[in-house]
């Protein structure tokens, strides 16, 4: 805090300039924080996202912690234990030093090693957001809700982090991170897996490549738009939901020359089925 009692935005070292790091970097830059460091393992792939944020081109990651108050560790899940790991034997001084992960998937444990330096902070800051790559990805990041788990002090300074990038903090601590990030999951990644079982389900049906993958995406755009103010209940529409048994046993056949589309699609119909009997009741 400064004298006015406003909180000093903390400078920033980015370890994996990869999808989330680099949406995260570019909107935090974007922020108005200093971006001091980008480390990571291939040369080319830091130097470039540090150039474009003003930063320094770190090669060493392990050392990155040193250059600013916060450090990012925005690298596979499966890295962030051995990395935390290198970076406690390479650190100089843990005054003011704080780092985080970004996966939803674990907790704070792979931060140990960090942990156990004298004042240093650890946390984990999950953006709740699917980021590609490229430069497009930080579009996404304004209106992200952040799940927050860390040490009070920083806490405190994540949240206001998320604010700044227009997203929105959650506390995450406390939350089976297993539970919810098959959740996460289940939002983001299997719609895609079903867009891609449409796509190619309406090219055996005969529509051409293109007009199968423009036609079922921008179908599929179409439904996440109606999500916007309608809770899943009330968006969805289709036979299961409407009770169409006919059509529902018409798409079974047609699919019994794939046995595992023809499970997923019984599995999908019943648990729409559910939803839309839920709801019935609901409003009886
Ligand atoms: N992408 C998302 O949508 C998303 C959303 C929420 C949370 N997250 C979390 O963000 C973290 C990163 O995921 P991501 O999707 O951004 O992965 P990614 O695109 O594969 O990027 C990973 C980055 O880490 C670097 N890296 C890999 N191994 C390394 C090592 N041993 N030492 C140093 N750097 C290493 C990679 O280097 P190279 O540049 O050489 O490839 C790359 O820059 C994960 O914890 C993930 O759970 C991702």
């Amino acid at each position: 805090m400064d004298r006015d009692g406003i909180m000093q935005k903390p400078t920033i070292a980015i370890i994996g300039p990869g999808r989330a790091g680099s949406a995260l970097g570019r909107a935090l830059r974007s922020a108005g924080y200093s971006i001091a460091a980008i480390g990571g393992r291939n040369p080319d792939n830091v130097r470039k996202l540090a150039d474009e944020l003003g930063a320094r081109a770190c090669q060493s990651p392990a050392t990155t912690i040193d250059v600013a108050d916060l450090t990012i560790l925005a690298v596979p899940d499966d890295v962030i234990a051995p990395l935390s790991a290198e970076m406690a034997d390479a650190l100089c001084s843990s005054a003011g030093k704080a780092a985080v992960h970004l996966s939803g998937a674990q907790d704070r444990t792979p931060l140990t090693p960090l942990a156990r330096q004298g004042s240093l902070r650890t946390g984990v800051f999950h953006p709740l957001q699917t980021f590609r790559r490229g430069p497009q990805a930080v579009r996404n990041v304004a209106g992200t809700y952040f799940g927050i788990d860390a040490d009070a002090g920083l806490r405190e300074q994540l949240a206001e982090m998320a604010t700044d990038m227009h997203g929105h903090p959650f506390d995450l601590s406390g939350i089976d991170r297993a539970l919810y990030h098959a959740a996460a999951v289940f939002a983001a990644n299997y719609p895609m897996t079903l867009l891609a079982e449409a796509i190619a389900v309406a090219g055996e049906a005969g529509l051409g490549e293109e007009v199968a993958r423009q036609g079922m995406t921008t179908l599929l755009a179409g439904a996440v738009n109606n999500l916007r103010d309608l809770a899943p209940a009330d968006a969805i529409t289709g036979p299961a939901s409407r009770g169409d048994d006919g059509t529902i046993q018409r798409h079974l056949a047609a699919l019994k020359h794939d046995p595992a589309a023809q499970r997923l699609y019984q599995l999908l119909a019943d648990r729409t089925k559910l939803l839309a009997r839920k709801k019935n009741e609901e409003a009886a």
